[in-house]
């Protein structure tokens, strides 16, 4: 079967040399292939999936955006944050490096927007529902209140949360989309207003 399939696919390319994956898929077609016989090109064949069926499995499945994180207030800080929706909420994956280690406190932040040097340009914490400030574990609590993520000695960190009720859709009151997240210099301890958890040091812009 394996041998078959490498056989077909290397017709398909001495057919189709100058095309990429996509197109020699169509051209094991062509060439009289069996796509049931090409094992090797099986992960393009999915991704290539006939339009209707492909967003199909998309809004089942859900909306992901990856974001990349901007150094803010003289900080080191980089990395990225993966935003995922799934039927509770917004799960949101940061992983970071370059920061102080200890507990920072991280925010999805009102307003898309990194531009400035402290991060103040995100404006305040997201909260559509105008709840009070809280960390994860107590409700109600601001949409946007990611609690805290732990940074090691060697200055890496992950954090894995689902910020329930929140969503990635476009012009929804509770998407993150148009959103930033905002990590802290100091640890989120709950208080009121936004956790005491000092300057930003990091931006990244949800879009
Ligand atoms: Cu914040
Ligand atoms: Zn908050």
């Amino acid at each position: 079967m394996q041998k078959l399939g490498f056989r077909v696919l290397g017709v398909s390319s001495l057919c189709f040399s100058p095309l990429y994956v996509s197109s020699a898929l169509l051209a094991l077609t062509a060439c009289g292939g069996s796509k049931d016989s090409a094992p090797p090109p099986a992960t393009p064949a999915a991704e290539a999936a006939p339009g209707a069926a492909s967003a199909g499995a998309e809004s089942a499945a859900g909306k992901t955006i990856e974001v990349t994180f901007q150094p803010k207030s003289g900080s080191t800080l980089s990395g990225k944050a993966t935003l995922s929706e799934t039927p509770d909420g917004v799960k949101v994956a940061l992983a970071l490096e370059g920061l102080p280690p200890g507990e920072h406190g991280a925010h999805v932040h009102e307003k898309g927007d990194c531009s400035s040097p402290d991060g103040a340009s995100a404006g305040g914490h997201f909260n559509p529902a105008g709840n009070p400030h809280a960390l994860p574990t107590g409700t109600p609590r601001h949409l946007g209140d990611l609690g805290n993520i732990a940074i090691s000695p060697d200055g890496k960190g992950t954090l894995d949360i689902v910020a329930t009720g929140a969503n990635l859709k476009d012009g929804d009151p509770n998407s993150f989309l148009g959103r930033a997240i905002i990590v802290h210099e100091k640890q989120d301890d709950g208080g009121q207003p936004t956790g005491n958890a000092g300057g930003r040091i990091g931006c990244a812009e949800i879009k």
